[in-house]
């Protein structure tokens, strides 16, 4: 089958995510498919229309080895048509545990096939001494190779059926995951009120007419406000607990992990 163009879509609240996929449809292109990538964070924000010759690119980051609760509600506005689809995972140096099954499930209800995946280790952005520097020229030349053989792949199979991944790692139920003790604040003398971490919130946890105040049930702690904020109002609540556990993250999780894919 021909994938003539590629269309991938992201959920990244610190930019690794992004990264990664940006060099992914950078290498696809090079291998001849036209590509473009799309940020889906923010919450509301319009999904592509995926066309009758699209490669499906699906990425986010592993939220304690699931897929970000935001980045599924954005999926699953995502329409395929028996659509070919390459699972991106990045995670921070310790484990991706069922997220490439959850996305999976998601993406396959809504008519795409999964035909490739790649999980690439990220700079930790929370555990902000985990992964630093990652991904590297290695993990970006893994990049590159996976592109080049997922096109390889799709070349040489008749149709998307035929390139469908067997096994999808991960296992049901999945993982508990029900977030981290830390919360995005805002420092209200700082906060001009510009309302830019309220537009950027993929989780709805910010009122755009209260910009200082976070929902702290609704904030998912992906960083991506206290990135965006332009008076670096924002930062993260936990304090002395905060550092403890970034202290021992550090420690545990010293050992490198390699980025890895399935074709
Ligand atoms: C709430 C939260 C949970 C995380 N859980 C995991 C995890 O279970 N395993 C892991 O290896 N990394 C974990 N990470 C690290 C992220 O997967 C990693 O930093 C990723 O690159 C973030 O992507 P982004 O830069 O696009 O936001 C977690 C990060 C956050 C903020």
């Amino acid at each position: 089958m021909t994938s003539a163009t590629c269309t991938a879509v992201y959920f990244t609240g610190a930019g690794t995510t992004r990264t990664i996929t940006e060099r992914f449809t950078a290498a696809i292109e090079a291998a001849g498919i036209t590509a473009r990538a799309v940020d889906i964070t923010p919450a509301g924000s319009d999904v592509p229309a995926f066309g009758p010759d699209d490669l499906a690119v699906f990425a986010v980051s592993s939220y304690g080895g699931r897929v970000p609760a935001p980045a599924l509600a954005q999926f699953a506005h995502c329409e395929g048509h028996d659509t070919p689809a390459v699972l991106i995972v990045s995670f921070g140096n310790r484990a991706v545990d069922d997220t490439f099954l959850e996305l999976a499930d998601t993406v396959r209800a809504h008519g795409f096939i999964p035909v490739a995946l790649g999980a690439f280790v990220a700079h930790h952005s929370l555990m902000i001494d985990v992964a630093q520097g990652r991904p590297d020229e290695d993990d970006l030349a893994a990049i590159d190779t996976f592109a080049r053989a997922t096109a390889d792949k799709l070349a040489t199979a008749a149709t998307a059926r035929d390139a469908e991944l067997a096994d999808i790692p991960g296992n049901r139920p999945y993982r508990d995951f029900h977030g981290v003790p830390f919360r995005a604040q805002a420092d209200a003398d700082l906060c001009t009120g510009c309302g830019t971490c309220a537009r950027q919130c993929p989780a709805g946890a910010i009122a755009p007419e209260n910009p200082a105040a976070t929902d702290a049930d609704a904030c998912i702690t992906c960083m991506r406000c206290i990135i965006a904020c332009p008076a670096g109002a924002r930062s993260l609540t936990g304090g002395d607990a905060l550092v403890a556990q970034r202290a021992a993250f550090a420690e545990r999780l010293a050992p490198r992990v390699e980025s890895y894919t399935v074709l």
